[in-house]
């Protein structure tokens, strides 16, 4: 049905952001038979070229492969069996796979869009992308719609479910009454600025620093594509900071064992990031379910951002396809309690791990609580498998 400049579409379930949540949500349905349409405010590529996480936990590798999409992942991902933890100008290996039975995957999340996307895309009409002007409405009924802007034209998609996956920008938490939901929030008093260059990384493992004068953090993409962090103060701005400054820096940051290793290169890219803790309560409003960003974020310090976002996807597509294959609403109505219980855990690691190897404050009790906290860390088996446990995901329940 359409009239003139207005079309109509429906779908069972409508997707909003094509980020990670997004495309794996309608992967993971359209593998079970069940129709879904993402909308999508940016281009494909806009999408599958920004830098953001790049560790992902064992369980989200195995959802990957379950739903399709793990081929290029397996053969390129770097599997890592720990990482250092450096202060002191020293340094200890946390033994992932000694304390856990378990390793993570070095995996840009920009390659997990790119095999996400052309998954879907696959299936013609099932992403829409430059999708403009969102708007959610109906969703305590069971008849929700969604009007969006697409190639100039007004458009509504009707559908019998909506699943906001529009991270932590998007408009599908504001679109829920203020007082309908809670949302608990931290604000850290300092940035991440991250630079991507092609050189090898300086050691085969990730290496997290807590140094006087603030945390680093030497990641990777690649043997030999690198992904560096600095702590900053909130208000700086890349133009202040040259990568001749960067790499300074980072080199009076990290252990000298490691600052050797240090080979520098142009930068190809380089942001500042805010660190912030949110969780907003609950995860569902009528038939309108908040997946990923769009419901929670955390410091990225514990690699937990991209992970909880594909265990909420997990959870979501189980309960749609047990409504859709058996009339039972029984899981859709545990999504929150199920999704929350996980987030909350994630949240405490990722904000405990954050104020572990940053430089919080000037006062000297502080600083020296946080320095007889990572001795015992490195002297007690405990504590280093209290943070592998967190660090490579708690099992689902
Ligand atoms: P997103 O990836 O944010 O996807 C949401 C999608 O919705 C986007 O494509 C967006 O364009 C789209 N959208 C937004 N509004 C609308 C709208 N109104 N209409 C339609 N579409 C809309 N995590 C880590 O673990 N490590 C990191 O180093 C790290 N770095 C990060 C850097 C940045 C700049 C950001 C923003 C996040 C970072 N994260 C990191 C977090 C991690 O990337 C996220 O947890 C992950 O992307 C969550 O996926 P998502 O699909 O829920 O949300
Ligand atoms: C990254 O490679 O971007 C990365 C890795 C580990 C983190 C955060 C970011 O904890």
């Amino acid at each position: 049905m359409s009239r003139r400049g207005h079309s109509m579409r429906s779908t069972k379930v409508a997707i909003v952001g094509a980020g990670p949540s997004g495309l794996l949500l309608s992967q993971l349905l359209g593998r079970e038979g069940i129709d879904s349409v993402v909308l999508e405010k940016e281009s494909r590529e806009h999408v599958q070229e920004r830098i953001r996480a790049g560790l992902l936990e064992w369980t989200t590798v195995e959802l990957l492969r379950e739903a399709g999409v793990g081929a290029r992942m397996m053969r390129e991902g770097l599997v890592h069996e720990g990482f250092d933890v450096a202060f002191a100008n020293g340094h200890r290996r946390i033994d992932l796979k000694g304390l856990t039975g378990k390793s993570m995957l070095v995996y840009g999340q920009n390659e997990l869009q790119k095999d996400l996307a052309a998954a879907r895309c696959d299936d013609a009409g099932a992403v829409l992308w430059e999708a403009r002007d969102v708007t959610l409405e109906d969703f305590d009924t069971r008849a929700p719609r969604v009007s969006y802007t697409h190639e100039g034209t007004r458009s509504e998609l009707r559908c019998e479910f909506l699943a906001g996956c529009d991270g932590y920008h998007g408009v599908s938490r504001s679109s829920v009454p203020r007082e309908r939901l809670a949302q608990y929030e931290r604000v850290y008093p300092f940035g991440w600025l991250g630079l991507l260059a092609d050189v090898p990384p300086p050691h085969e493992e990730l290496v997290y620093a807590n140094h006087e004068r603030g945390f680093a953090l030497c990641s990777m993409r690649s043997r030999g594509r690198s992904r560096y962090y600095l702590q900053c103060p909130l208000e700086d701005t890349v133009e202040e900071w040259p990568d001749s400054r960067f790499w300074g820096e980072l080199r009076l940051r990290l252990p000298e064992s490691y600052a050797r290793q240090l080979l520098t290169g142009p930068s190809l890219e380089k942001s500042i990031v805010p660190l912030r803790s949110l969780v907003t309560e609950p995860m569902q409003f009528g038939r309108l379910f908040l997946v990923g960003d769009a419901a929670h974020i955390v410091p990225p310090t514990g690699a937990k951002g991209l992970n909880l976002a594909a265990a909420d996807v997990w959870v979501l597509s189980r309960a749609l396809v047990e409504f859709y294959r058996k009339g039972s609403a029984t899981l859709l109505e545990e999504y929150s309690a199920r999704a929350l219980s996980r987030v909350w855990k994630a949240t405490r690691f990722s904000w405990w791990f954050t104020l572990l190897m940053h430089r919080f404050s000037a006062d000297p009790f502080t600083q020296r609580l946080q320095s007889a906290e990572l001795e015992y860390l490195a002297s007690s088996d405990a504590a280093s498998r209290t943070l592998a446990e967190n660090y490579v995901g708690l099992s689902f329940d």
